[in-house]
């Protein structure tokens, strides 16, 4: 049983997301647990605020320290599964969220649970940070929150844990392996869509032939001519 942990203003956001795919099925069959507390909930203002201005003044608001550890302590103490979790924050400004980080997080999700803590508005009252284990960002560019953001380390991580995946071998040649090159293009029925057609080797039955093929396929994953899939920054 893996257990994750959920510091957002958002609960639905994520009880939504959790609640599908393998991952809903995972949690459906008792093999991952999603906990999840709100800073609202531990709000001592009347109106049930958990934000206010910037030391220093500027724009927007952040998010209280005071709410946001207790609803990480919240999770730390009434769930005893998350008692000794890793606890990470999500940052535009954290540490870049990879395939290899995804793999370490796996493991630890899987010795002592994983808390995210989800920010909002212009972030978090940086004391917090004294709290957690590791800062991370999702990628090079702001979100609106870090639900988000938690819920993709989420689906990178929990698909490494053993029984998330039906078939382990799906986890075999994917972009990201150890040889850090990009999957082989994969085709399905039909043979033939709209003129385009399967390669022919695929449907040999050539398992050495389909190997090398694919082998020979899969490219370094930046040597894609990025104008092809994203506007032009400049
Ligand atoms: C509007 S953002 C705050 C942005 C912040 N003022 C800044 O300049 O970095 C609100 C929250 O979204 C989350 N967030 C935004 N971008 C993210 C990213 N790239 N990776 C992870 N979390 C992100 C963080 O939890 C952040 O506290």
């Amino acid at each position: 049983m893996v257990a994750l942990g959920f510091v957002s203003l958002f609960p639905e956001m994520v009880q939504g997301f959790v609640a599908h795919g393998l991952l809903g099925k995972a949690c459906s069959e008792g093999r991952c647990a999603v906990h999840i507390r709100s800073p609202r909930t531990y709000s001592t203002s009347r109106f049930g605020h958990v934000d206010d201005a910037p030391y220093g003044g500027g724009p927007g608001m952040v998010l209280r320290p005071e709410p946001v550890l207790a609803a990480l302590e919240a999770l730390k103490s009434e769930v005893a599964a998350l008692a000794q979790a890793r606890v990470i924050i999500l940052s535009a400004s954290g540490a870049s969220f990879n395939q290899a980080r995804a793999t370490a997080l796996a493991g630890q999700a899987q010795e002592r649970g994983v808390i995210f803590i989800c920010g909002r508005y212009e972030g978090i009252d940086a004391r917090v940070t004294h709290f957690v284990d590791a800062s991370l960002r999702i990628g090079d560019y702001v979100l609106q929150g870090g639900e988000a953001a938690a819920l993709v380390v989420t689906e990178a991580i929990t698909r490494l844990i053993p029984g998330v995946i039906g078939n382990h071998a799906s986890l075999e040649a994917e972009s990201f392996d150890h040889t850090g090159l990009g999957e082989y293009p994969q085709y399905t029925r039909p043979s033939v869509f709209r003129g385009l057609e399967v390669p022919s080797v695929l449907r040999s039955g050539d398992h050495e032939r389909i190997a090398a093929w694919r082998a020979a396929q899969r490219r370094t994953l930046d040597s894609h001519d990025d104008s092809q899939c994203v506007p032009d920054a400049g």
